[in-house]
């Protein structure tokens, strides 16, 4: 496969027909900004920049076969993530069959294109998303199973240490329907501390990367319950020093529609986020989408709602100076795990990121755009 360094890439862009070309098949208006490879477009990251914000995007290993995709990467971002190759089910599938060549390939694109990384995610602490074979683990002392996340976390944050800047140290623990945390094999053998222990065990192995609670708690209806959870538990996180940098709100938006981010909803929302901010946290979005699975099939009707919804939440999220991330779950909506997750019933595919499967920058993108435009500066 043929790399290009970023460098490389943004001179390749500046020719219009090779920029249509890596766009899309014409050379199309893509927004107000201007055609990607023309002097008028400002790709996204160089926007959250100037705001002292990151932007990136989500990337599975596979799509480092798709050129055109990498060219929207390259063009449009400042960090990836690994969509699942930094995952423990990836990187350790069964005892001992150590996995890495994915995540390391997505890692070497990132290096070789001047790109940082932040790392998803160390452990997924939901049963649904752990091997098998770990689920059915019953470690004899919660020292057993200190000395397993000891091992693991240092073996996977070390080898990406001082690379990878960021990690969530761990994701969605809490269970929305309780409040509770999720029940693993780490939480029955050392009780709530396992959170707290993969911290710390985290902050040794990468000193220097920023680590977070990583959950899916939003704005929708129903999410009452699930962000009172994540509230106690970042409290409890706090209270006994672990080093937690920030919360990581995945924001996907999955229950309830575009439309239906209603002003009660907001403000419901804005409390939450006062909470989070004032126990001294940053808050990195890490991985927007939008789902449309509830929308009728016109595709003007449903462009034109995600991107007012996205334009909406981003200016709110983005009025935080402690937001300082804001990651794409995905930047092609051919690629998007959306498609298999909540399908829609009449089958058209889903809108839920930034470009559209052609390759071409849809109304969401401008959104983003005129949302990291309009932010204000942070440090
Ligand atoms: C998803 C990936 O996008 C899918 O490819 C995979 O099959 C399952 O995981 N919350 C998270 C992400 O924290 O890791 C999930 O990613 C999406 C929801």
């Amino acid at each position: 496969m043929t790399r290009f360094t970023r460098r490389q890439a943004l001179t390749l862009l500046g020719g219009s027909a090779v920029a249509a070309a890596c766009a899309g098949q014409t050379p199309g208006p893509v927004s107000p900004e201007g055609v990607a490879g023309t002097d008028a477009f400002v790709p996204l990251h160089e926007l959250a920049q100037a705001k002292g914000l990151r932007f990136g995007t989500a990337m599975s290993a596979g799509q480092l076969d798709d050129l055109r995709y990498l060219e929207i990467v390259r063009r449009e971002c400042g960090v990836l993530v690994a969509e699942n190759a930094h995952k423990l089910y990836t990187i350790l599938p069964q005892p001992d069959a150590w996995n890495f060549a994915p995540g390391d390939a997505l890692a070497d694109f990132a290096q070789d294109n001047g790109l940082g990384m932040r790392g998803h995610t160390l452990i997924w602490s939901h049963p649904r998303w752990l091997p098998d074979w770990l689920n059915e683990t019953e470690f004899a002392t919660a020292g057993e199973a200190e000395a397993f996340l000891d091992s693991y976390i240092g073996r996977v944050a070390g080898r990406y240490s001082p690379f990878i800047y960021s990690w969530d140290a761990i994701n969605e623990a809490v269970d929305p329907a309780t409040g509770e945390l999720r029940e693993t094999p780490f939480t029955r053998a050392m009780g709530p501390e396992a959170i707290d222990y993969a911290f710390f065990a985290a902050k040794e192995a990468a000193p220097g990367a920023t680590l977070a609670y990583n959950d899916y708690m939003s704005w929708e209806g129903g999410h009452e319950t699930h962000r009172t959870g994540v509230l106690r538990l970042l409290e409890r996180l706090i209270s006994n020093g672990a080093p937690i940098d920030a919360l990581g709100i995945q924001s996907h938006s999955n229950e309830d529609m575009p439309n239906e981010y209603t002003p009660e909803k907001q403000r419901a929302w804005r409390a939450f986020v006062d909470e989070v901010v004032g126990m001294g946290l940053d808050i990195y979005l890490t991985e927007f989408d939008v789902n449309d699975t509830d929308l009728g099939p016109d595709i003007e009707m449903r462009d034109r709602l995600i991107a007012s919804y996205t334009r909406d939440y981003l200016d709110l999220m983005l009025s935080y100076p402690q937001t300082k991330e804001l990651l794409a779950w995905g930047m092609v909506d051919k690629h998007s795990w959306l498609q298999g997750f909540m399908p829609r019933e009449d089958d058209v595919e889903k809108r839920p990121t930034l470009y559209d499967s052609n390759y071409q920058a849809k109304p969401m993108r401008e959104a983003v755009a005129a949302a990291l435009r309009a932010a204000p500066d942070r440090a």
